[in-house]
């Protein structure tokens, strides 16, 4: 048994997420995290809301709420979303929390310890129209790196480059639009990043088993020269962690805030203090997880987030931790596997939030239960390349996998044995070369699924499950029971209590993809036996002779050609 931390790259609070949002982090990395409890290892999955920065103050004051408002009724219309898709975190946190405050402090404290931090006069864009300082996001304009032209001053995301805003061609207020910028002059801490580039390359370097997608954004910011800039870490902004030396003031840095892109990953630390706060626990049940003087050298610490989400967890947070480490007593976790995603488009364009374009998670759920959206996204997971969500698409799916194949499946079984045994398993007949064949099938795909699961290769694991689905009707197909029964009924009730078997087998490995139907079809199998199939012709014998079972509800239904029709008209248009 291993421990396994695992995070989420955390949402901005601001508005509910688009179905890219959720395949690029949080849906996967709840595929693993079920996976891994269901083989019996300790896991601690978190994930938060990240609710720092100008977005939240810009959304918040769009509401017409203070910021502190707007984020606590955010963070739970979030979480009764995440509720609602079935993800299983450990602790949906805050990165607003005062945990976080304390740590992101306690980071900075010990970087400038280390002399990472240089204090920089600099000038910085403000905007005379807005009366403000602008942050990096809240100005637009050219790349100078790839030419598009609605780059923000943090990064473009186009070429993923990050930037600074005076890097823009032609800035431009994203508030009001205003050109009438002007520099001032302001102070800001800088994490000297740029002479830890042959620490950073070396750690990146050894990590051979690392995705390419993973890799390759990380080498191309490191090696293409510019790419490790030192970076700016604190704001002039009212919302966000004070900029503070641990618990001491920070002398010149008074009113300033530090950068939202500092504290988030923080955030995933904080987190874990935030869970063990809430559970009564003392310290000690959190920093075994993530400080390796206690203990966290056993943890395998993997992470998944979207390609844009790279560069800050290869190189700004790990410079954080490393920086930090470098303080006698400081001992932190750095992270041992990142997975990261390609993006899901819509209908022939991007998924868009500022633009309110594609299905969102709220709507998602208002028009199917969880399991499906779940299926269709984690079995077209975009990882070697950008993949497309189309309602076609997500209907053939739907209907072939969920319904045709293992809904079918489960169906014919149950019912059959319903109408000719009753509910309850079959005693007598016996096993002949069909099931040898079957176990032995079962066996090579169940190995290679969980090969695919172990390595989180998602779309692989998916197409093996499915295929573990597909034996079970080829079995059926292949020795037609309802034939058999009219001659050797005996016959017939034996490969009808395997059938039966299967059902719960496929209840048990199905559970991280469709927890919610495998729930069903355990209640349904009237067992709670979810024991892995370590031995697949022991996993087929489980439910015993005389064991009740009922038929289960229709697991699956289909999508019909009106209402395929009728969302894709009802999801074509611009979400107010
Ligand atoms: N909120 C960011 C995004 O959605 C992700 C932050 S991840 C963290 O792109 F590492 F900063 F926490
Ligand atoms: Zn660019």
């Amino acid at each position: 048994m291993a421990r396994i931390l695992i995070t989420s790259a955390i949402p901005y609070i601001n508005g509910i997420k688009h179905l890219g949002n959720l395949v690029g982090s949080q849906m996967p990395a709840d595929l693993y995290a079920r996976y891994m409890r269901q083989r019996g290892h300790e896991v601690l999955f978190l994930c938060a809301t990240d609710e720092h920065g100008t977005p939240a103050e810009l959304a918040a004051a769009k509401a017409g709420e203070p910021v502190a408002d707007y984020c606590a009724r955010m963070w739970a219309v979030q979480k009764e979303l995440s509720d609602g898709f079935r993800l299983s975190f450990d602790k949906f946190g805050r990165s607003s929390s005062p945990q976080n405050r304390k740590l992101t402090q306690h980071f900075a404290g010990k970087l400038d310890e280390a002399g990472l931090i240089d204090e920089v006069a600099e000038k910085q864009v403000y905007s005379v129209a807005d009366g403000r300082f602008l942050p990096d996001r809240y100005i637009e304009g050219t790349c100078p790196n790839c030419g598009y032209d609605k780059a923000r001053g943090d990064q473009c995301e186009n070429c993923t480059k990050q930037l600074d805003p005076t890097d823009l061609i032609n800035p431009r207020s994203a508030i009001s639009g205003s050109t009438d910028l002007e520099v001032r002059e302001t102070k800001h801490l800088y994490l000297k990043q740029k002479g830890m580039r042959g620490k950073l390359s070396d750690w990146i370097e050894s990590k051979t088993d690392w995705p390419v997608l993973t890799t390759s954004i990380a080498k191309k910011w490191l090696n293409d020269g510019d790419g490790l800039q030192d970076r700016g870490i604190t704001r002039d902004l009212d919302w966000g962690v004070p900029v503070q030396k641990g618990d001491q003031p920070w002398p010149g840095m008074e009113g300033k805030v530090f950068y939202v892109w500092f504290d988030a990953p923080i955030e995933y630390i904080a987190c874990a203090g935030e869970w063990a706060d809430e559970q009564g626990l003392p310290a000690e049940a959190w920093e075994r997880w993530w400080r390796v003087d206690h203990g966290a050298d056993d943890v395998r610490y993997v992470q998944f987030m979207g390609k844009d989400n790279v560069p800050f967890h290869t190189l700004s947070f790990p410079a954080t931790i490393m920086g930090a480490n470098t303080i006698p007593g400081e001992d932190w976790k750095l992270v041992d596997y990142i997975k990261s995603f390609n993006y899901l488009n819509y209908e022939g364009g991007q998924f868009s939030t500022s633009q309110g374009r594609g299905v969102f998670m709220d709507q998602a759920l208002s028009i199917l239960p969880a399991d499906y959206w779940r299926w269709w996204l984690l079995s077209h997971a975009p990882e070697t390349s950008d993949t497309e969500f189309t309602w076609e698409n997500f209907q053939a799916s739907v209907n072939k996998d969920l319904a045709d194949v293992l809904g079918n499946f489960v169906s014919r079984v149950t019912k059959f044995c319903r109408s000719k045994f009753g509910e309850e398993v079959p005693a007598g007949g016996s096993f002949g070369e069909a099931e040898e064949k079957l176990i032995a099938d079962l066996t090579t795909r169940i190995r290679a699924y969980e090969r695919f699961m172990e390595a989180i290769e998602i779309r692989k694991a998916a197409a093996e499950l499915r295929a573990i689905w597909v034996l079970g009707n080829e079995y059926l197909q292949a020795n037609a029971p309802w034939t058999v029964f009219k001659t050797d009924p005996e016959r017939a009730a034996a490969m009808v209590r395997l059938s039966l078997n299967l059902v719960r087998l496929y209840a048990v490995l199905s559970k991280p993809f469709i927890p919610d139907a495998a729930a069903e079809l355990m209640t349904a199998m009237g067992t709670e036996n979810g024991d892995w199939p370590e031995d697949v012709a022991a996993a087929l014998d489980v439910l015993p002779a005389g064991h009740a079972f009922t038929v289960p509800e229709v697991t699956f239904r289909k999508i019909t050609d009106d209402e395929r029709d009728a969302w894709k008209a009802q999801f074509s248009g611009v979400r107010k």
